[in-house]
């Protein structure tokens, strides 16, 4: 197919998210709202399209969240299935189905895909050794393997990553492995394997897209898929040994499901399957090879950075070794966004959440669309700030679009609230290069558009409103208004030209705005197009037109403030779910009343204090305990010095047996309590007491 040449037709995917948790906005910077934009545009040229996307429900992504949640991976994947869906309406994405992976036509479609597979001899079938938990009888997922990094000894890695050091690993690597399960060491148990042969597909790959796709597809992207190419690519497991997610269909695969990576980019299949039947239309159009090879649709795939691997190296080798299906025609993958000055992290709950942002900013999704699209991460990690965002809104979309729009007040001071005739046009300079420059930029943003450059369209876009705002400027209006009218209706009528195409291109970029300025005419959004865009009157001399509304009110500082310390709170309160988590030691057992009234508690006075001798860690004390003056060995010095300590009332046990450490003999315990940081303080009562007073 000719890159220049128009489709037949479009397979628009987003990256389907794992339904186990709710989406943010690099999430929405990366894989959807590129998408949604990339699709309103073909709309409004008329092509034919359809944008799919859907949860994906497997996998350790939505087993280990249930473990977290105690619950089971089926509610989670319902509660976060409907909770993403419901986001993405609101929001406005424009997909023509959401689907999910738990559907039963996504099982049958996914277990097609892998017996036509198994059928063609693709997959090598074979045994290997691989932990197991004995006391959960299952074998353990990458994820549910902890152990010691052997590369920075980190001591809590992943069986599949270290995230200290960032080293990709496997279970077998780490050093002393445990089960997340159990907590136990797992032992090695034979399994067996379908392998998709990745190395048999090299050449292949090496043709189709290292020569195919070089410079049409981009920098990053290409630079990635390269690299995993040179390094060699290796035979890779399309089944597991869990219990979640699509049997693997075949009767020696007892216990098996489907590699989820495997089974997830079947769901674009699966969900175009099932849109089609609702809408009574032919699925194989928008997935299969066609005859006429000219027929076939543009199949585009937009995710984040880290799936670049799966979208470009594995699910094209699956399509390929299939046969019948359509490869990508580009997979326009964004990097990262930061927030703040770090790294957007759900686990630390440094995130600015989706279906938040919806309920903090009624209304605003034009801006969240504009902020988010101005500083794409398109070719280099990009940076989401607070502060960026009141910018935005406030000096471009109000002092920029929404004050050129405000600005056709004027038609209702002069006019009546009409379009003004516009005698003399055709001779007015200004006017004509006004009108010629609106398609100009119409002609910059499609070529933008068609080639993924999102954040130049969205530039070019704002370049109309600018030049009808310097226009306006120039011609001064409300000064000729008295000494030369007929020059002022052909400067209103210009630009109420220029409003009415931002209100038509508008729907690519801030479809919300775009329905009010089309309506501030009285114009259809539905029923205009980019074809109109050519025309050069869009709205004509004696149309009605309505008082402008404000578009995009200013943002105050106490807004975005309150944004700033919901995400400091949410840090906060994140850091002490997990000091609380992951340092306060396990409950004990329980003891009866009778045992705890055995102890001896009583408050004493510390009359002199040493270290021991050849003994780095101990510290020892002669203690008034009111019953006696006795010695006390505590192993405190890396907190104290003895001076520290001295005259200070402490609470103790006094009938301990006696110790003998390092050579002295102990006779109590002097109670302490440790921080977070490992700290250690006395427990000493909060007013003087009297030696020897109990502790009850
Ligand atoms: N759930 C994956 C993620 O969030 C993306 C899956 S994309 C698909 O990273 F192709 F597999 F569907
Ligand atoms: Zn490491």
């Amino acid at each position: 197919m000719n890159e220049n040449t128009i489709p037949k037709r479009y397979t628009i995917t987003s990256a389907l998210p794992y339904a186990n948790g709710p989406l943010h906005i690099g999430h929405i910077a990366g894989a959807y709202l590129p998408a949604d934009t990339y699709v309103r545009y073909l709309r409004l040229r008329g092509r034919e399209v359809v944008y799919i996307c859907g949860s994906d429900e497997h996998g350790a992504a939505i087993t280990l969240r249930a473990k977290k949640e105690e619950t089971s991976p089926q509610a989670i994947v319902d509660k976060y299935h409907n909770q993403i869906k419901e986001a993405f309406v609101q929001f406005g994405f424009t997909f023509d189905i959401y689907h999910r992976t738990s559907a039963p036509l996504h099982h049958e479609t996914a277990q097609w895909f892998f017996r036509q597979l198994n059928d063609k001899g693709e997959f090598v079938v074979q045994t290997s050794e691989q932990y197991y938990d004995e006391e959960y009888d299952q074998f353990l997922a990458d994820r549910y393997i902890t152990g010691e990094c052997p590369n920075c000894h980190n001591p809590n890695a992943y069986g599949d990553q270290c995230e200290k050091c960032g080293t990709a690993l496997s279970p077998l690597e780490l050093i002393n492995p445990l089960s997340t399960l159990s907590g136990k060491a797992p032992i090695l148990r034979e399994t067996k394997h379908w392998y998709l042969p990745l190395d048999k597909y090299q050449p292949w790959l090496e043709e189709w897209l290292l020569e195919g796709k070089k410079g049409k597809w981009k920098k990053n992207v290409y630079g990635q898929c390269k690299s995993w190419l040179e390094a060699g690519l290796l035979p890779r497991s399309m089944t597991r040994d869990l219990d979640w997610g699509v049997p693997v269909p075949l009767e020696d695969a007892e216990g098996k499901v489907l590699y989820v990576w495997l089974d997830a980019p079947i769901g674009y299949i699966s969900a175009t399957k099932e849109w089609a039947r609702q809408h009574g239309k032919d699925w194989e159009i928008y997935w299969k090879k066609q005859e006429n090879p000219e027929d076939d649709s543009r199949l585009i795939h937009f995710v984040g950075k880290d799936n670049i691997v799966f979208h470009c190296i594995i699910f094209p080798s699956i399509l390929h070794a299939e046969g019948s299906f359509i490869l990508p025609d580009n997979v326009p993958a964004n990097e990262f966004l930061n927030l703040e000055g770090d790294k957007l992290s759900t686990s630390r709950n440094w995130a600015v959440w989706l279906h938040e942002y919806l309920e903090d900013f009624p209304g605003k999704q034009d801006v969240l669309r504009y902020v988010l699209l101005s500083i794409g991460p398109e070719s280099k990690d990009s940076e989401f700030t607070w502060k960026d965002f009141q910018e935005r809104n406030n000096s471009e979309l109000a002092n920029i679009l929404g004050n050129l729009v405000n600005r056709l007040k004027l038609l209702h001071k002069y006019y009546g609230g009409l379009v003004p005739v516009a005698n003399g046009l055709a001779d007015d300079a200004e006017a004509q290069l006004v009108l010629k420059q609106i398609k100009v930029h119409k002609d910059n943003i499609a070529e933008n558009l068609e080639n993924f450059r999102f954040r130049d369209a969205l530039m070019e876009y704002m370049n109309i409103a600018r030049l009808g705002n310097k226009y306006l400027t120039d011609e001064e209006p409300w000064k000729k208004w008295k000494t030369d009218p007929e020059h002022v209706g052909r400067t209103l009528y210009t630009a109420t030209q220029v409003v009415a195409a931002l209100g038509i291109l508008g729907k690519i970029f801030l479809p919300d705005a775009a329905e009010k300025i089309l309506d501030f005419f009285f114009l259809d959004s539905k029923s205009l197009s980019w074809d109109d865009l050519q025309k050069d009157e869009l709205v004509s001399s004696g149309s009605p037109t309505k008082q402008p509304e404000m578009l995009f009110p200013k943002i105050e500082d106490d807004i975005i403030q309150q944004q700033l310390d919901k995400l400091e709170a949410n840090k906060k309160a994140k850091e002490g779910v997990e000091v609380s988590e992951s340092k306060v030691a396990p409950a004990k057992e329980a003891i009866t009343f009778d045992d705890f009234m055995k102890l001896d508690l009583r408050n004493g006075v510390i009359l002199e204090a040493a270290t021991v001798p050849k003994a780095d860690k101990l510290l020892q004390f002669k203690v008034d305990t009111g019953l006696d003056v006795r010695t006390i060995v505590s192993g405190v010095a890396e907190h104290f010095k003895p001076e520290d300590l001295l005259g200070k009332q402490v609470t103790l046990v006094a009938n301990l047996a006696p110790r003998k450490i390092r050579g002295v003999v102990s006779q109590g315990m002097i109670l302490f309590a440790e921080d977070a940081d490992g700290k250690l303080h006395l427990v000493n009562p909060e007013y003087d007491v009297m030696k020897g007073s109990v502790v009850k």
